[in-house]
């Protein structure tokens, strides 16, 4: 299945560009955009990388200087951290939440400003990303590529996979080395490399106990609680289990993640900058016909919103960590709950 790129792969891998993991992993398949297995894939809501599209073939020219020269004086968003990691957090959770302590710095800065800082830096300097939406404060000459993005093929997929609305394009800049750590999002990405390169592992969300996701009333709902570089496992044990998929993205091809599918996605070392553009789209309506079981994304849906719902009745993430053990060590003290076994007197 996967083609033609194992030498670049190999290549990639063995020059020290990556951090190294114990945990197992397979390849994501690299496939022809418009080949059937890649339309077969997305269809079932699997990861797959696509070659050969002109999806975004306007934009490979997006180069520093390129967009220095059309986009100098937009204000955009820089991340900063001193870690290299870029854990994303919500702003609004993060005022009230008691102890958090945010692990990246936003600034605003102009296009031009965020190129001088990255063209200065030097090593014990705060990393850099920049993560700014592609909105109606861009360039006409920006605008007129983004209409030349192959919206017909866009538009088709969004239509034949059900899904909602296209909610935003960001572009990311990100230095060599950046890391975004492990999490999920709730919408669907096909997530366009441009400049550069990215390993991305992903992960299905069946492996969600392997991966600890934080409580969905802290500010970094959605994210992992492991650190990849130096897992506590007394406190994250099925982390040894977990199972990921994983790629390099390299110019001009797309990675189609999933919703609800884990990603950490990391910047090789050796690049100056990489280049991304995500399209994010909105799950479609729920569909009429519901069967059951339900599928391990439809159960995700459903525990985020008892947490939801909890953490609004007790507004105390404690004490919705406290009743949930109540609920499972009082009603459902056992392994597997069953149903032959009758309830002694
Ligand atoms: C990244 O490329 O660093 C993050 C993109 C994403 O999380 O969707
Ligand atoms: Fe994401």
């Amino acid at each position: 299945m996967a083609e033609a790129r194992d030498v670049t792969t190999t290549t990639d891998k063995s020059d020290d560009e990556f951090a190294k993991f114990d945990f197992s992993v397979s390849e994501i398949p690299c496939l022809h955009y418009q080949s059937v297995e890649a339309e077969r894939l997305i269809s079932c809501e699997k990861p797959v990388v696509l070659r050969d599209s002109r999806v975004i073939s306007t934009a490979m020219k997006w180069s520093l200087d390129y967009l220095e020269a059309n986009m100098g004086d937009s204000k955009c968003n820089v991340y900063s951290s001193q870690t290299g990691r870029f854990k994303y957090f919500d702003d609004k959770k993060a005022q009230t939440f008691p102890g958090f302590e945010c692990p990246m710095q936003l600034n605003e800065m102009t296009f031009d400003e965020f190129v001088r800082k990255v063209r200065e830096w030097k090593a014990g300097d705060r990393a850099l990303y920049l993560q700014q939406a592609l909105n109606d404060t861009v360039k006409p000459s920006i605008v007129r590529d983004f209409i030349g993005f192959d919206w017909d093929w866009l538009n088709f997929h969004q239509a034949k996979q059900k899904w909602g609305p296209l909610t935003s394009n960001l572009v990311l800049i990100a230095m060599g080395g950046n890391i975004t750590p492990a999490h999920y999002d709730e919408q669907h990405n096909f997530f366009c490399q441009v400049e550069g390169r990215k390993r991305c592992i992903l992960f299905h969300p069946d492996q969600f106990e392997c991966l600890y996701p934080h409580p969905v009333s802290h500010p970094c709902d959605r994210q992992s609680q492991v650190d990849f570089d130096r897992p506590d496992f007394s406190r994250f044990p099925k982390f040894k289990h977990v199972k990921g998929w994983e790629t390099i993205v390299h110019p001009g091809e797309i990675l189609y993640i999933p919703m609800y599918w884990w990603h950490y996605i990391e910047s090789a070392k050796s690049d100056t900058t990489t280049t991304s553009i995500t399209f994010w789209y909105r799950s479609g309506p729920t569909p009429q016909e519901i069967t059951w079981p339900l599928s391990v994304e439809q159960k995700i849906a459903v525990t985020r919103n008892i947490e939801k719902m909890l953490h609004d009745a007790l507004k105390n993430t404690e004490e919705v960590r406290e009743l949930l053990h109540m609920i499972v060590d009082g009603r459902y003290p056992c392994e597997r709950w069953d149903h032959e076994r009758p309830f002694t007197q």
